[in-house]
């Protein structure tokens, strides 16, 4: 079995393991079953791809209302339809289930739990742990076994490859390992599973060449590389490739604003550079489950070597000054109008941590509203995808975003959802702070940029 890697140089098995061509006669002729263990933003995207490729597929959740949910054929991920979700189930491609012993009969499983950080910021592995050992009691012959979730390079074979070799089956010969980096981005139009090219890296070639067969079954494009660590690396560079461009952007605008320039504007002329330039835009601070997180697996992997991840650490820094950034601007502007921070009704559009999303995860706008709050603001939000939150040991409620606009002291835009109505903010609001750019089309001195 052989496969090119993007070196170009061919990843070629002397001896083929005779477990090898069995599992690769199972993927061609689709009779292949297959487990995805967690079913959230990025494993059920997954699972619904094999499973409209023809694939049998078992999701794997210990959250037994999302397993109930996909046995009712409903999704509760926003890039997921419902109606798919109950075709497939219907059709029987697709079931969930909390219980793991059906991994006895699964013979490629996807492990997509979280990856977190603990509160040290050391990476917290226990999701993967725990899923692993899921799949150890159940490892046979001829498994194919992938890890997705990010993490910091070694995880494959430092951590799971001994476990899953503990009785006595060998990576190469009786079962296949690899990484496989998940790149999905919620709420994406353009780019979703099917159209964001696949990497993949095998523990041995034959893992990495069945890896990829795996995935040309469901993905258009494939990308097989040399190694799990390099597959581990190549999701830590783009992640991080991000961190420190927001960063440097981020920096640019606590620069511009001292030496009052709009870094707006600023960007978008650079941007019409036509080459060597990408633009990368400020905003309240990083938040989801994959930019604020990933780089710190890699820093901590760094640190754990001996070396240090220089940029990453002050990325961090810059990034995580940016909610205390957007107070010091809403104190700035309130003062400007005689009033300060405390006993004002401050009212944030948008939590999410990113436009069109629900999810809250580091989302920048629980930093800006603690900051607020400790300050004595009276706080509030508006949020169309997120209708409650917890907070502060409360439980803060989305509110109509006319009538909060308009009483509000002071509105600021943490995310800038397309469903808000940006005419009519703009209209009403005594006081905008703008951390996205969001109010571009109208100039009015109560719009206060980042
Ligand atoms: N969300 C993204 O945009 C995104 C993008 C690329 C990569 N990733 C990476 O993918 C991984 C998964 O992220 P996510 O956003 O899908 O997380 P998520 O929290 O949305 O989903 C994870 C699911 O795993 C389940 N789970 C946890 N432990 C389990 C276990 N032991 N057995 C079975 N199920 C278990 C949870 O109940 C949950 O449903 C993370 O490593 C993340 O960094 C996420």
């Amino acid at each position: 079995m052989k496969v090119a890697t993007t070196a170009g140089c061919e990843v070629a098995t002397p001896t083929l393991a005779p477990a090898a061509p069995e599992l690769r006669e199972k993927i061609q002729s689709r009779t292949l079953r297959i487990g995805v263990i967690g079913l959230g933003y990025v494993g059920l995207p997954l699972a619904t791809e094999f499973a409209r490729a023809g694939f049998r597929v078992t999701g794997f959740d210990l959250n037994s209302e999302k397993v109930a949910q996909i046995q009712r054929g409903q999704s509760y991920i926003g890039d997921v339809a419902s109606g798919e979700v109950s075709q497939l189930v219907e059709a029987g491609l697709l079931t969930a289930t909390e219980d793991f012993r059906g991994l006895a009969d699964i013979d490629a499983v996807n492990i997509c739990v979280p990856t977190p950080l603990r509160k040290t910021k050391d990476p917290d592995l226990s999701y993967i742990l725990a899923a692993v050992d899921q799949i150890q009691k159940h490892v046979h012959r001829g498994m194919l076994v992938i890890l997705e979730s990010t993490t910091y390079p070694g995880t494959t074979d430092e951590l799971i490859l001994p476990r899953l070799q503990e009785n006595g089956m060998e990576v190469g010969r009786d079962f296949f390992l690899c990484f496989s980096p998940e790149r999905v981005d919620p709420s994406n139009r353009q780019f979703h599973t099917r159209n964001i090219p696949k990497v993949v890296g095998g523990v041995t070639p034959d893992c990495t060449a069945l890896g990829a067969l795996y995935y040309q079954q469901a993905i258009e494009k494939v990308v097989p590389v040399s190694s799990t660590r390099v597959a581990e690396m190549v999701k830590l560079l783009e992640n991080t490739f991000r961190s420190v461009n927001i960063g440097l952007a981020n920096e640019m605008a606590q620069l511009c604003s001292h030496m009052s320039i709009d870094v707006w504007e600023v960007i978008e002329a650079a941007a019409t550079k036509p080459f060597g330039f990408m633009p990368f835009y400020p905003g309240p601070g990083l938040g989801g489950h994959c930019i604020p997180v990933d780089p710190f697996y890699l820093s901590w992997k760094a640190r754990a070597d001996g070396t240090e991840a220089r940029f990453i650490e002050l990325a961090g820094l810059i990034n995580g000054s940016m909610p205390h950034f957007v107070v010091q601007k809403i104190q700035a502007a309130l003062n400007n109008q005689a009033k300060a921070v405390r006993n004002s009704s401050i009212h944030l559009l948008g939590v999410a941590y990113k436009r069109d999303v629900d999810d809250v995860r580091e989302s920048p706008a629980l930093d800006v509203l603690a900051l607020l709050d400790q300050l004595g603001a009276r706080v509030s939000y508006s949020d169309p995808h997120v209708p409650s939150l917890r907070f502060g040991g409360r439980q803060l409620e989305s509110q109509p975003v006319a009538l909060a606009c308009r009483t509000a002291d002071c509105v600021v835009l943490v995310t800038d959802h397309s469903a808000f109505d940006y005419k009519e903010i703009a209209e009403s609001a005594r006081l905008i702070i703008d951390t996205r750019n969001a109010f571009r089309a109208f100039r009015m001195d109560k719009i206060v940029k980042l």
